[in-house]
């Protein structure tokens, strides 16, 4: 049987057709293979165009036809990257001369990853496009660690939020606003400015024991957790020497990992 007959099998229908001259906008999950949703391979399947971002593993990229053509344009946190128009132009262009394309991205396409940017511009390219989530970081590094994104009783809400403001803007989050709603808070990009984050969230009076961790690699063989209070976690993570990809979680949600620490993967 092939990729898609496989597909077809377990989804009791044919698999959505990627289109020539159609883009889909593919959320790769937070890096294990196990992770990627069936929908997503059957983009995969039928890419003749692969766009990928860097945390992209290779089992994932190779799942495409061996004939399809796979470019590299992703983001490199400090280092040189494709720019964001040149990713729009190759993926408008690529659909304009009847491609079937993938453009895929870590985690969820539309969760701190430009997808919505993406989406926006092939809209206004006029280019038919498909959205297919992913298993966003944030909430699968959570459970990797053995820690519950909500729990009824600690918390009733969890903030996802960046401490990466767009380039040349000033940082546009209210931490104190943060700090005094007092629910969970899962940062994303978060490793490089982990200090000021910590003092922001300090200053704004969320307190120094409040539970913390730092969830690095969720998923791939390269995972590790730290964990924390508010109040120690940089020095801990300058200790450990510990960097991104990484997302960072504050809250009493934490204090679960103790009991749901093996439940993890
Ligand atoms: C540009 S954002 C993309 C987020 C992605 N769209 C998502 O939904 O997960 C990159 C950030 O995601 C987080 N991240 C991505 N993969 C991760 C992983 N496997 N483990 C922990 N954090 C990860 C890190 O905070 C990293 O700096």
């Amino acid at each position: 049987m092939t990729r898609l007959e496989h597909l077809a099998a377990l989804l009791g229908e044919a698999p959505p057709e990627l289109r020539p001259g159609h883009v889909w906008l593919v959320g790769a999950g937070p890096g294990d293979p196990s992770k990627l949703t069936l929908e997503a391979l059957a983009g995969l399947a039928q890419a003749e165009l692969l766009v990928h971002d860097e945390l992209v593993d290779p089992r994932i990229l190779a799942l495409a036809p061996e004939g399809a053509e796979r470019l590299f344009m992703g983001k490199r946190g400090g280092r040189p990257s494709a720019k964001q128009a040149d990713i729009i132009a190759e993926l408008v262009a690529a659909a304009r001369a009847g491609r079937r394309v993938v453009r895929l991205k870590g985690g969820d396409p539309y969760v701190f990853g430009r997808g919505g940017e993406e989406a926006l511009a092939l809209a206004g390219a006029g280019i038919p496009c498909r959205v297919v989530p992913g298993l966003t970081a944030g909430l699968a590094g959570l459970a990797a660690a053995g820690i519950p994104a909500t729990l009824r009783g600690v918390s009733q809400a969890v903030t996802l939020a960046t401490a990466h403001a767009a380039e040349g803007a000033p940082d546009a989050l209210d931490w104190a606003a943060l700090a005094r709603f007092g629910q969970p808070i899962v940062l994303y990009m978060a490793m490089r400015r982990l200090e000021a984050v910590v003092e922001s969230l300090l200053s704004g009076g969320l307190p120094g024991e409040t539970p913390a961790a730092v969830v690095r690699a969720a998923t791939t063989p390269d995972q590790a957790v730290l964990e924390a209070t508010l109040a120690t976690l940089s020095g801990a993570v300058r200790a450990a020497g510990m960097e991104g990809p990484a997302v960072v979680v504050v809250g009493g949600i934490v204090s679960a990992r103790k009991v749901l620490g093996n439940y993890g993967f």
